[in-house]
């Protein structure tokens, strides 16, 4: 039985789908990157923007076709979507499983249930935020344990979750209702795993929470986590994502300046830079109490790398409302920062109590805006490093060519990652994949740092 695999969403999902895809290994099946050569395909859904949702929807739609030539083609659906449209998405007419992210274990069961006969199966949790805490954690962990590995695409690296869930509620976001209630898993299951994916050679872990500092269990603090992962014996670098600006311990900056395997890297969106707009997304900080925390950061690391997330064309935003979020863009000096336009989320306090009322033209007008605020101070950071020598993880051959070198056409282009997470390509054999490299950095543009390898 040959299985294709579409995923869409967050690192979460990446992880996820990882998972997913050992366990099929492990129950005898095998992967294609052929639709038409499928058996069975399982799309790994995202719900965060209506974009996101569009996207799975159009792959929907192709199945369709493919089902024509192969009427006993499987389609199973699973992740975000599948969780907050349950059957709705069941009734789609080319959908034979929807799998909501809490039950990915079982999906093996409903693939072959699916394959035995050919009625629709459906696994999701009805009350998503009543679970307890024991059974998200008897449910999932053991599978994460069993099931993870060095991530597909990034030799040397994995995904850790170290929190499933948020309790945030940010009053536009779709995720607390898709993943559940906020639960931090027991440090010395995060541990053995680390250590188990340590011995099958993985040298960066990217621990992953939604509010990543707030991990806690009644032993632990993020920082506490942090100091016993850098224990971990090959553990090389440890990043962490995604944080929270609330309530900032600022030991986990402390622990950042002890341990030289914490990676000075720090992904802290901020949504916006209006305090009368952060009210309205139930953020529970102001733009200065933001400021605070980004200046502290930078007082005991001085050379952390900070980057950002805005949502533009927020309900009510006026120019005024966006003209702030591009001075704070300006003040925190971020190495980069993702940009979005606020998209309505059925079910979230946002869509309901508040009218979509930026036009889509604005929208797209402020996001290109912010996007050149923050290009010109990533071109100026980037630059910076122009004459220095940096270390980077490989991840592998770039896409695309980007450099144009003598030697170039014998070697691929490779890509990596700094600690700081800048993006550097350079020169160099494939079998450097996984390898830690040091580049001389002789070009940088906003977005990539172009070198040699030294
Ligand atoms: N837990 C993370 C973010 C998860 S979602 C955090 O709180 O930082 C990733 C990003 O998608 C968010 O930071 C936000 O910028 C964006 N996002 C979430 N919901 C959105 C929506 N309804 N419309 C547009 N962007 C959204
Ligand atoms: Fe969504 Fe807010 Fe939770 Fe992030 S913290 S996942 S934006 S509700
Ligand atoms: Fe991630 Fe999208 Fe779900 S951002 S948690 S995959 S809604």
């Amino acid at each position: 039985m040959k299985i294709f695999l579409r995923s869409f969403g967050c690192q979460m999902n990446k992880l996820d789908s990882n998972l997913v895809v050992n366990s099929f290994l492990q129950g005898g099946f095998e992967f294609t990157e052929e639709v038409g050569e499928a058996d069975v395909v399982l799309v790994n859904t995202c719900s965060v923007r209506n974009h996101a949702e569009e996207r799975v929807l159009s792959l929907l739609g192709h199945m369709k076709h493919i089902r024509k030539t192969n009427p006993k083609l499987i389609v199973a659906v699973f992740g975000c979507m599948a969780q907050r449209l349950k059957e709705d998405l069941l009734n789609h007419p080319v959908v034979n499983i929807v799998c909501g992210p809490m039950q990915i274990p079982e999906l093996p069961r409903l693939v072959n249930g699916a394959i035995e006969n050919t009625k629709k199966q459906k696994a999701v949790s009805e009350n998503i935020r009543q679970k307890a805490e024991s059974e998200i954690l008897s449910t999932l962990d053991d599978f994460e344990q069993d099931f993870d590995s060095v991530e597909e695409n990034l030799p040397a690296q994995a995904y850790v979750r170290v929190m499933h869930g948020c309790n945030n509620f940010c009053s536009y976001c779709v995720v607390p209702y898709v993943r559940g209630p906020e639960v931090s898993r027991p440090a010395e299951k995060i541990i053995t795993q680390i250590k188990k994916l340590t011995d099958a050679g993985v040298k960066q872990v990217t621990l992953l929470g939604q509010t990543v500092n707030s991990y806690k269990t009644e032993k632990l603090s993020f920082a506490d986590l942090l100091y016993a992962v850098s224990k971990i014996e090959g553990v090389e670098w440890i990043k962490f994502v995604t944080c929270y600006p609330r309530n900032f311990d600022e030991r986990i900056f402390q622990a950042i300046i002890d341990l030289p395997k914490v990676c000075r890297y720090l992904h802290i969106p901020a949504q916006s830079g209006s305090d009368r707009i952060l009210k309205a997304m139930n953020r529970g900080y102001t733009c200065e109490e933001y400021l605070e925390i980004i200046n502290k950061a930078k007082e005991i690391v001085p050379d952390i790398a900070v980057a950002g997330d805005f949502i533009v064309g927020f309900p009510g935003e006026s120019d005024e409302d966006f003209r702030k979020s591009a001075e704070l863009i300006e003040k925190a000096q971020y190495k980069n920062s993702y940009i979005f336009k606020y998209s309505p989320r059925p079910g979230t306090r946002a869509d309901e109590k508040l009218a979509d009322d930026v036009p889509n033209e604005i929208k797209k007008q402020r996001n290109i805006e912010l996007l050149a605020v923050q290009e010109k101070i990533s071109e100026e950071i980037n630059k910076t490093f122009v004459g220095k020598t940096v270390k980077v993880l490989v991840d592998g051959t770039s896409k695309k060519g980007h450099l144009d070198s003598a030697n170039g056409k014998e070697l691929p282009q490779l890509i990596g990652r700094t600690a700081g997470d800048f993006i550097v390509v350079f020169d160099g054999p494939a079998n450097l994949a996984g390898q830690f490299v040091d580049v001389n950095i002789t070009r940088a543009s906003a977005l990539t740092l172009f070198g040699e390898k030294k």
